[in-house]
């Protein structure tokens, strides 16, 4: 398949957001990533839902929501209801995932667990059965603009072959200094998704930047 590209409202101007989400619409870009911290699971805080809200009327992609927060169960509905289309937990915050992401199937969206750098892919072998995408951080959680993390490449060619040799339907992800240099080998090595905020919003020219990393092979 061709691969994603889910640009990250993180690194966008949030003292006008409406025409950053415009330009969104207009480009190449699949989805739409938007990140939820709580600034208990992480160290920083981003925005809720009345934000999520308001974005999800300009938005004509669909909404890819990274939830950094803990005990997520409390509030899968209201994501739901605020319009998200992809919802990602993060594996270390849910003590029940396989709850966790039945319950977000059940409501519809497609159900994603993130891990941390430091977690390591082994420990999906019995839940990805029931998911539609991995998210492999590439960097700690919690900030933009941050350094993309080498090790990240193992990661993802161990899940790629658990996911090929299981024979699953899932999309794998990866978040965090993603950029038109690394994009191409994350792709060689398995990638189906790339967010990307700093080095889209930061650019000269975000559209063709979110053209660059959806067209290179
Ligand atoms: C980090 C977030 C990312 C972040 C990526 O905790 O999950 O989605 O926005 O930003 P860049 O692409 O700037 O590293
Ligand atoms: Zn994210």
């Amino acid at each position: 398949m061709d691969h994603f590209v889910s640009p990250s409202l993180l690194a966008a101007d949030f003292g006008n957001l409406e025409k950053d989400i415009r330009m969104v619409n207009k480009s190449q870009a699949d989805w739409l990533h938007l990140d939820i911290m709580d600034g208990v699971f992480v160290p920083n805080i981003s925005f809720g839902f009345p934000v999520l809200e308001s974005v999800r009327l300009l938005s004509e992609k669909p909404l890819d929501v990274h939830l950094m927060i803990i005990d997520p169960d409390r509030y899968l509905t209201r994501f739901r209801d605020a319009g998200a289309s992809v919802l990602t937990v993060q594996y270390e915050a849910c003590t029940h995932l396989q709850r966790t992401v039945t319950e977000i199937k059940e409501l519809g969206m497609k159900a994603g667990v993130a891990l941390n750098p430091h977690t390591p892919v082994s420990l999906l072998k019995n839940i990805l059965r029931y998911i539609d995408l991995v998210l492999i951080m590439t960097v700690n959680p919690g900030f933009g603009g941050q350094k993309f993390i080498m090790e990240s490449y193992s990661k993802i060619e161990e899940i790629r072959e658990m996911i090929d040799s299981g024979g699953y339907e899932i999309l794998i992800q990866v978040d965090g200094g993603i950029d038109t240099t690394n994009a191409p080998k994350l792709i060689k090595t398995g990638v189906n998704v790339l967010v990307a905020g700093k080095s889209v919003f930061s650019s000269s020219d975000p559209a063709n930047t979110i053209q660059r990393l959806k067209t290179l092979t």
